[in-house]
């Protein structure tokens, strides 16, 4: 089935100013959004990708695609950052299905944690029961280097300690509990699984476990973060995946989390470098394809997962 030609559909999108008198979306808005993309496509994916800064070539490998703007699909955010191209793709990934989302939503870009979580529950209502959620990271872990993929092994939610959790507001018994534990977060199978394709695929150097800490962003950490950050155990930081992590762990699906190390984060202060978007873009574009191809393995070896109805 063809999907609409982009820009020819107008739904009214929420504005960012609105988002200031709603306290998230309703159960019904989450249902149409679904329905229109059962309704658009033929795909009935299992597995979900969120892709991270610069990482969205990965889409660009779903074979038999049929990919739809944000702008086109009702009740969607606008992406509004570089390298994040804006475009749900749904098609098969060595054969499996998959949708891929080309870009996502930042808390950074104002918008409130239930927008920039919306889709994932939206994967959750069109039956995918696994979300690999990518993204780009500043290395912590002295012994990480630029280039290497982190599958992650936990996470501390900073904006979280502030109170800015995605399941704050009215209880949504609809998708799960109100008090969600989040002590497994990170599937431990699929863990192995990404540790063992790696291995496979011969970059098993290349392939770290670690903690990944979400900040708010947008300003990229002092030194002094992060040497705190360090100190806390961290290995990783970034300013996503998180808020995903924990609606996609609240409504029952399967999450794996990588991270690829896009900058050593500066912890001297006799260090001329700092941290810049140029070079996380530029980072990825140089080892995005290891990615890839250890997610498009891993995708075929996932087993359906039978805990999600
Ligand atoms: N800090 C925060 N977010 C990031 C970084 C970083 O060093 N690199 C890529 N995303």
């Amino acid at each position: 089935m063809a999907p609409p030609a982009p820009g020819t559909i107008k739904h009214e999108a929420m504005r960012i100013e609105d988002c200031d008198t709603r306290t998230g979306y309703t159960y019904e808005e989450y249902k149409q959004t679904a329905d229109w993309l059962l309704a658009n496509t033929d795909h009935r994916p299992a597995v979900a990708i969120v892709c991270g800064s610069g990482l969205g070539a990965l889409g660009e490998l779903l074979k038999d695609q049929v990919a739809f703007h944000y702008s086109d699909i009702p009740n969607f955010p606008h992406s509004t950052v570089p390298g994040h191209a804006g475009r749900l793709i749904f098609g098969n990934l060595n054969g499996k299905p998959c949708v891929c989302m080309q870009g996502r939503f930042h808390f950074y870009e104002g918008y409130p944690l239930w927008k920039v979580t919306f889709p994932i529950r939206v994967f959750r209502l069109i039956g995918v029961e696994t979300v690999i959620l990518t993204n780009a990271a500043g290395g912590l872990n002295q012994d990480f280097k630029v280039g290497d993929i982190m599958v992650i092994l936990d996470h501390i939610n900073m904006p979280g300690f502030a109170g800015h959790n995605p399941l704050s507001g009215p209880k949504e018994e609809q998708f799960g509990p109100r008090f969600p534990p989040m002590s497994d977060a990170y599937d431990k199978d699929l863990r192995k699984l990404a540790l063992a394709v790696g291995q496979e695929l011969g970059f098993a150097e290349k392939i770290r476990e670690g903690v990944y800490c979400c900040l708010g962003g947008p300003n990229f950490e002092t030194i002094a973060e992060c040497r705190m950050l360090n100190s806390l155990g961290v290995d990783a930081v970034g300013m996503s995946t998180v808020p995903e992590v924990i609606v996609a762990g609240h409504c029952g699906l399967r999450v794996l989390g990588m991270s690829l190390v896009t900058n050593k984060a500066v912890m001297d202060y006799n260090s001329e470098a700092t941290a810049s978007q140029d070079e996380v873009l530029q980072a990825g574009k140089d080892s995005a394809r290891f990615l890839e191809k250890l997610i498009a393995l891993l995708v075929q070896r996932i087993e359906p997962n039978n805990n999600v109805s």
